[in-house]
């Protein structure tokens, strides 16, 4: 297992400031996690060319592996942008829609929805929401992580990787103010 990890980000002061980031699932965890999911993804999309839309910003590197580890022709990756969490640590239940996705693109495909995790499931019901509204064949959601132990909105997630505890969460494109998502694992964020 990882160690714990000392990090400096900076306030936007600059003042340099200290993380102290406890290991909860590693690199070797989150790829064998994202090589199971493209598995079944490619069994069950077998003859198909599903279109992929990612939720940034938190679901970028999730997505770039998994599409990667996919060996089914996707027809096209789309992007659509959600925000609900602004600088704290809570969600706001004020989801907004930063980018929208042109309602023919998603009409009569095989849409798949990728969350990097479904937490309240405000912003995931939102997003499928808006793209069952463009009329698509099928739409599933595919998350890599599942903390729902403060879940608000049921929703079902088709593939997933992992369940977490409620815990707040950082790295692998998971962001606190816009920081630590390069870390290539996931930490525990000690306050
Ligand atoms: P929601 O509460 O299910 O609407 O989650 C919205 C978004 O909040 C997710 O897509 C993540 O980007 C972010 N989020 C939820 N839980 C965490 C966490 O533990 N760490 C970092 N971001 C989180
Ligand atoms: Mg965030």
């Amino acid at each position: 297992m990882a160690h714990i990890l000392h990090w400096i980000t900076r306030a936007s002061s600059g003042y340099p400031l200290m993380s102290t980031l406890v290991p909860l699932i590693s690199q070797a965890e989150i790829a064998d996690t994202v090589a199971r999911l493209a598995q079944t993804l490619d069994q069950d999309y077998a003859g198909k060319s599903p279109v992929v839309v990612g939720v940034l910003k938190g679901a970028f590197i999730f997505l770039s592996d998994l599409i990667r580890q996919m060996q089914t022709p996707i027809q096209r990756v789309e992007l659509i942008r959600l925000s609900s969490y602004g600088a704290a640590t809570n969600s706001s239940g004020n989801v907004k829609v930063l980018m929208d996705l042109p309602p023919d693109l998603v009409a009569g495909q095989d849409v798949i929805l990728v969350e990097d995790i479904v937490d309240t499931g405000r912003s995931t019901s939102v997003a499928l929401a808006n793209l069952a509204a463009c009329g698509p064949a099928s739409l599933k959601l595919c998350s890599l992580l599942d903390k729902p132990s403060r879940r608000q909105v049921a929703i079902t997630i088709d593939y997933l990787g992992l369940t977490i505890p409620d815990r707040f969460i950082v790295g692998y494109g998971l962001d606190r103010n816009e920081q630590y998502r390069q870390l290539p694992g996931i930490f525990v964020m000690e306050a």
